[in-house]
């Protein structure tokens, strides 16, 4: 396995391995780490900066605009599109909500349309659009996995009908860490007419984005799982939907001019975020993409599938692990995250005692049970992989695992 990084060093940039030395965490698929200079940052604005913006044309409220605006910058950079197109709100799902219900209040969806969605998808991707098909008429198809658990262009091309406005699919799978091929997924969309909305909460951790060359029109994640604080969530709006439309949320900071029978709205983005902004977070969550770029994103990318691969090689030698999805390979199509089950345990009590071994993974059903339903079986233990982690990780989490199956087996 090659090291691309010093990892013992970066480690050290997390305070949170420094108060935790013995904690094995696998678990970066729920939620990272952070490294220090977001947490300093996120420190620094409420001690030195703290005020609101939009609301006086003071210094402190227009420095804090600015610290605000130089994110979305940042941002916008790392996603390669306009900072137009960047709006703030409060997490992936906030965001996928907005943008559902904003199709829905647009008229974009209605009586005899169609929205695809993939049983690869996590809930926040797949709920909005099943809640509101009730309440506006559309219907809601689904693009089926094979029997790899892979999501197969051809299928798509058979479901897409006349009548199909919206494909709704993840970038990455949280549960089987399959990465989808957006670009040619979005290709064939364009062709047929639909448009596309990407849930990229685990996609982006992992992957180089460009949202100029794939010319979506939505693309979501959460700063949290990205190295960045909790509480902020980021969608793309491509500026082709953004023209002068009613608001999903309404409310202060999105208008120009309000009267009793005449609202004038502000342009994208500010028109898409109503009420006080989470500007502690927008502000720390700069430093995070700014850290994760400093490592330069395509070692960290061969780095987690080198170690991924390290995994998969020490699991497959336990007899008593079932691992789920097609991982005869890991490649970049597939990598980072691992579901597996020790046969005949509940994941719950695999945990359980992987717990007591200081070793954090998720388990249960992921927020996926699309997923689970397809495999026939109600929950799966998760390992998930952030470039912090090491071959250390593994080897104790491997260790860790061949004690649950003698514990448990000696009851
Ligand atoms: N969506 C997060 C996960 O997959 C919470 O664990």
């Amino acid at each position: 396995m090659n090291y691309y990084f010093d990892v013992f060093k970066i480690r050290k940039d997390f305070p949170f391995f420094i108060n935790n030395p013995d904690i094995i965490y696998l678990d970066s698929a729920a939620t990272s780490h952070k490294p220090s200079i977001v947490i300093e940052k996120e420190k620094e604005f409420y001690e030195k900066y703290n005020c609101n913006v939009h609301r006086t044309s003071g210094s402190f409220s227009l420095k804090v605009e600015e610290m605000c605006e130089n994110s979305r910058k940042t941002i916008a950079n790392f996603l390669n599109c306009d900072e137009s197109e960047i709006f703030f709100t409060y997490s992936a799902t906030y965001g996928i909500n907005y943008i559902a219900y904003f199709l829905c209040i647009n008229e974009y969806l209605g009586n005899d349309d169609e929205v695809i969605i993939t049983e690869m998808e996590h809930h926040a991707n797949l709920l909005p659009f099943l809640n509101l098909s009730k309440i506006f008429g559309f219907k809601v198809k689904v693009w089926k996995m094979n029997e790899k658990l892979e999501l197969d262009i051809e299928e798509l091309q058979k479901i897409i009908s006349d009548k199909t406005k919206l494909l709704a699919v993840t970038h990455m799978s949280n549960v089987l860490g399959v990465v989808n091929d957006i670009e040619n997924i979005v290709k064939i969309c364009k062709d047929r007419g639909l448009m596309v909305l990407v849930d990229g909460a685990q996609g982006i951790v992992h992957n180089h984005v460009d949202l100029k060359k794939w010319d979506l029109d939505f693309y979501v994640f959460s700063a949290h799982k990205l190295y960045g604080p909790l509480g902020l969530g980021v969608v793309y709006v491509n500026k082709k939907h953004s023209k002068k439309k009613k608001p999903a949320f309404s409310g202060g900071s999105i208008i120009s001019y309000v009267s009793l029978d005449k609202i004038t709205y502000l342009d994208s983005p500010y028109f898409f975020e109503p009420g006080t902004q989470a500007f502690a977070q927008i502000f720390a969550f700069k430093y995070a993409i700014e850290y994760l770029k400093n490592l330069n994103l395509e070692k960290v990318k061969m780095y987690e599938i080198g170690l991924t691969k390290y995994l998969l090689e020490k699991l497959k030698e336990l007899d008593f692990v079932e691992i789920y999805g097609n991982y005869e390979e890991v490649n970049d199509k597939r990598f980072a995250i691992v579901p597996f089950n020790v046969v005949n345990l509940h994941s719950h009590d695999v945990s359980f005692v992987l717990d007591r071994f200081n070793v954090l993974i998720r388990v249960g059903h992921h927020c996926a049970q699309l997923i689970h339903h397809k495999l026939g079986i109600p929950g799966s233990c998760r390992v998930s992989i952030a470039f912090y982690n090491t071959k250390e990780d593994i080897d104790k989490f491997i260790e860790a695992l061949k004690q649950v199956k003698f514990l448990i087996s000696k009851n």
